[in-house]
Parts: structure tokens; sequence; C-alpha cells
């Protein structure tokens, strides 16, 4: 079979993740979290100082520095997850702090950034079939996807959800402060210039709100079979 591409893209805290895996999985296809480059780059940029706040920022000094950073995602067999390595070190918990929700944004608002993202992306889906989650998957990294999902949910669901999660992971937050940071960065992800969150045209819309995980999956695999048929893959 020719390689078979599926964008999801969305705002934050619709599950993307949680879906695109469990497809991935599912259909024994690659997984790249693209949202998780963008904060490996914030995690550098707040490690090596040329981040101070969300307006503190040094940009022209993360841009220089885009070559030395190398970012790999790498199978564990022993817990059957993609882990993400920033230069050699496996960084997946950082990436999910505060420090790096707060600055994200602004970080993949910077257009070379994207630019060297958004290569990388290209040469790992080149590899053969993938399922990429993030906000321009469908629109600019993978235009011609076979599948395209755009999500969306209520907001307090979301911010629930964030919420839910964070605490999981320990980490000391209101739920109030939660919502604020996905209200901001809804708006930043909308806004910014370079490759604003955007429905492609062809994207089927998935409003999972009061969708339980296993109905989700199934509705997307359906989608995946009729797709599939239409172009007469096998
Ligand atoms: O999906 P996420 O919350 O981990 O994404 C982190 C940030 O990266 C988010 O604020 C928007 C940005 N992002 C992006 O601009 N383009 C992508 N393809 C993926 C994420």
């Amino acid at each position: 079979m020719k390689g078979f591409t599926i964008a999801v893209d969305g705002f934050s805290s619709t599950g993307k993740s949680t879906l695109a895996k469990a497809i991935a999985k599912e259909l024994g296809l690659k997984y790249v979290d693209s949202g998780a480059m963008y904060r490996t780059v914030a995690l550098f940029g707040l490690q090596k100082g040329f981040i101070k706040s969300d307006s503190e920022i040094d940009v022209q000094g993360i841009i220089d520095s885009l070559h030395s950073i190398k970012i790999q995602f790498v199978y564990n067999v022993n817990s059957g997850k993609s882990e993400i390595f920033l230069n050699g070190k496996e960084v997946e918990n950082d990436l999910r702090s505060m420090e790096v929700n707060a600055v994200v944004s602004v970080v993949s608002s910077i257009s070379q950034v994207r630019k060297a993202m958004v290569r990388e992306q290209q040469r790992m889906g080149a590899e053969g079939s993938v399922v990429m989650d993030g906000r321009d998957i469908g629109t600019v990294v993978f235009p011609n996807a076979e599948l395209k999902l755009y999500m969306t949910a209520d907001p307090d669901i979301r911010a629930e959800r964030r919420f839910s999660e964070l605490k999981l992971k320990g980490v000391d937050v209101s739920k109030e402060e939660v919502k604020e940071n996905l209200q901001k960065r809804d708006k930043q992800d909308q806004e910014r210039l370079d490759s604003p969150l955007l429905k492609a045209k062809d994207a089927i819309e998935l409003d999972n709100s009061n969708l339980s995980e296993k109905d989700q999956l199934a509705l997307v695999l359906e989608l995946y079979k009729k797709r599939k048929q239409q172009l007469q893959l096998n």
C-alpha cells in the first residue's frame, strides 16, 4: 500500500494526541506529536536563557541555535511508548510543564522555527504512513494527506481535561490558570501570521465533547476504511 497520511489538527486539549496515538496503534502506523517538537524548542530556549517569559524572548538567539537542536522520537520497547529526546536527553515530562505551556505559542509563531519543524515533519512523513497531530498538519505540512481530522470540544471540558492531566503529573496549578492559559494559546494559535490554526477545506470536523475515546476511535476507523475504499487502496 502507498503511504497513508492522517492529519489530526485542532485546539489544545481536544484529545488530538490521545486519538492520534490510538489510531496509530490500531493501524500499526507511525505517530508523530508535532506539538512536542515546538515544546522542545521552547524548553531549549528556557534552558539556554533565550526565554525569560512570553514577552522576553531573544528570538534571534533561538533562530541562531536552531541548527544545534536535535529532536528525536524513540520507541521505548519496555513502556510501549514513543519518547522524545532533546540533544540526547529524554524530556517528555519537562515538555508538559506550565513554564513551557506559557511560552510555547510565542515560540511556535517564529517563522524560522516553523520552517525548521515543518521540514523535519515532512521528512518523517516521507518515510511511510504516518499519523501526525498539530495545528497545521492538514493545511501546511501535508496538504495532500489522505485523511484530515479537525478536532473541537467545549472549552470548559478541555480545561477540565488539561487540569486533570496536570494534576496527575503532580503539577501545582489551579483550574482557572489552566483555563486562562488555554484561552490565551487558542487566541495566539489562531491569530499568528504564519500558519495559523485553520480547518483545512477537506478536513472532517469532530467535536468530541461528549464522545468517549472508544467511540471516537471507532468513528475514525470507519472514516479511514471509507477513505481507503474511495482511494481504492488495499
Ligand atoms: O499540541 P500542543 O499543545 O502540545 O502544542 C504546543 C504548541 O505548539 C501550541 O501552542 C501550538 C503549537 N503548535 C503549532 O503551532 N503547530 C503544530 N503543528 C503543533 C503545535
